[in-house]
């Protein structure tokens, strides 16, 4: 009797699914890969996911087209996630010393390097999303295939959620690529993705599994090695970055102005909001040596705030309006950037989402929200509302030990922001804006939506950042 047809005649009780349903007996049956085995693959999908997130990460400031700013941003925080999956799946297998930190080829370091030093969008999209997430994607789906699916069932566990975001990510790339590349652009690169292409063939896959191939492979774009860029870039849509013409706090907090028209400055903040993944993204490439935990996190609310500010643009786009009209800039961004520290940036970040906790904070927000009487307006604010709670415990955890103490770790905050505190002047005097008043436009743009006559002493506001900070030393800023 043959095992396979030993296997054939047993039966589980009742025919219910054997194995927990993880598997057939027929499958269970292979021997798969042994520990060791296991180990090195994963640690080469922890290796691409790793850098994966570097790259996503890196450029979310100097990537100018929004959706594709706000698409790394997501992208940054689900590899951030499957690293830690991938960490401790390893640190499960018999494994300290984890060697986590260690190449485990330099073809795949290499191949990521030059994703990382590609210089232009359409580059890095086919880099990323044409190659090394579909060879990763390839990688996981073999290491399904070939482990053993009961012995190595946690392993199949977290490659089958890599796989899940994977294909969304890969999505996303296969259709912005379809817009932004043509074929221009795809034969000025030829060169580069066939040494993509080599790179991964001289490793034999992500995993490492196929045979390699024998072919010498040279840096191009990675022969100078990745320097950051902290400049923060918009694409074309975004006018008039240093524009700090409406005080959009001043008018929340005054008595004398209706919540439905608050909402369309709540909106403002939102959508300004971009400036915080820009800066957020600085602080985490240029802070080394954490525990993953610190850049998942860091990473997590990064992505939160991207999604802050889509909620800011789902708001205007709901009302009818074009956002366009209002000036969102850059400036708090940039300056942190170029300005400061990494844990100076940390701490204005930390400074201000403290700040929101107050009672003139998010919750006020979310009250205006539901005052408001538009539904969607309480939906943004109410979940701005929980994140940020859960930004300032963040901070708690990450920010705040650096000091040791509260109160010092706040002060250093407050003083850090001092820092960069107004250039109103300054970018007038250099004429890098007139600090137009665009209130006006987008307030008669949602009266006309509303059916209403535009109010006086709405249209009339034109208070500008040129004597208040955000907190209106005072109201709040970005976070
Ligand atoms: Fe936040
Ligand atoms: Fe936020």
């Amino acid at each position: 009797m043959t095992a396979s047809s030993k296997i054939a005649d047993y039966q589980s009780y009742r025919g219910v699914p054997s194995l927990a349903g993880l598997a057939t007996l027929t499958e269970a049956a292979r021997p798969g890969l042994g520990i060791e085995a296991c180990v090195t693959r994963l640690k080469r999908f922890h290796y691409a996911f790793r850098r994966l997130h570097e790259i996503f990460t890196a450029w979310i400031t100097a990537e100018p087209i929004y959706e594709i700013k706000t698409a790394f941003s997501l992208h940054a925080y689900l590899c951030s996630e499957h690293v830690l999956a991938l960490r401790t799946r390893v640190g499960e297998m018999r494994e300290p010393p984890l060697g986590l930190e260690v190449v485990p080829d330099p073809a795949l370091e290499l191949l990521f390097d030059e994703i990382l030093a590609a210089p232009t969008t359409t580059e890095r999209l086919v880099g990323l999303y044409e190659k090394a997430l579909p060879a990763l994607d390839a990688a996981l789906e073999r290491h399904m295939a070939d482990t053993n699916p009961l012995t190595d069932a946690p392993s199949v566990r977290v490659c089958r959620f890599a796989r899940l975001e994977l294909a969304d990510m890969i999505d996303f790339g296969v259709k912005s690529i379809a817009c932004l590349v043509d074929d221009e652009a795809r034969r000025g690169m030829e060169l580069w993705s066939k040494l993509l292409d080599d790179c991964l063939a001289v490793s034999g896959g992500i995993d490492g599994s196929m045979q390699p191939l024998d072919r010498a492979i040279a840096r191009r774009h990675s022969a100078t090695p990745y320097r950051y860029d902290p400049v923060p870039r918009r694409d074309e849509r975004f006018q008039d970055l240093y524009n700090q013409g409406v005080n959009p706090e001043a008018f929340l907090y005054d008595p004398s102005f209706d919540p439905q028209s608050k909402t369309l400055m709540m909106l403002f903040k939102r959508l300004r909001e971009i400036d915080v993944p820009e800066m957020m993204a600085s602080i985490i490439h240029e802070t080394k040596g954490k525990p993953w935990n610190y850049y998942r996190d860091m990473s997590r609310q990064l992505w939160d705030e991207a999604r802050h500010a889509m909620m800011g643009e789902v708001g205007f786009v709901s009302l009818g309006i074009d956002w366009k009209a209002a000036r969102i800039t850059h400036n708090w961004s940039l300056r942190l950037n170029t300005e400061c520290t990494p844990i100076e940036r940390h701490a204005v970040l930390y400074f201000i989402e403290q700040g929101l906790m107050a009672k003139t904070g998010k919750r006020y927000e979310w009250e205006v929200g539901v005052q408001s009487g538009n539904p969607l307006m309480a939906t943004i604010q109410d979940f701005d509302w929980a994140d940020e709670v859960l930004h300032a415990s963040l901070g708690r955890e990450w920010y705040i030990p650096e000091f040791g103490d509260r109160k010092q770790a706040i002060d250093y905050g407050d003083q850090c922001w001092s820092k960069v505190l107004s250039n109103w002047t300054t970018v007038y005097d250099q004429g890098l804006t007139q600090h137009e008043n665009w209130w006006p436009a987008i307030y008669q743009q949602a009266c006309a939506t509303w059916g209403i006559a535009a109010d006086p002493h709405v249209l009339a506001y034109r208070e500008t950042y040129e004597t208040q900070r955000a907190d209106l030393k005072a109201v709040s800023g970005s976070g």
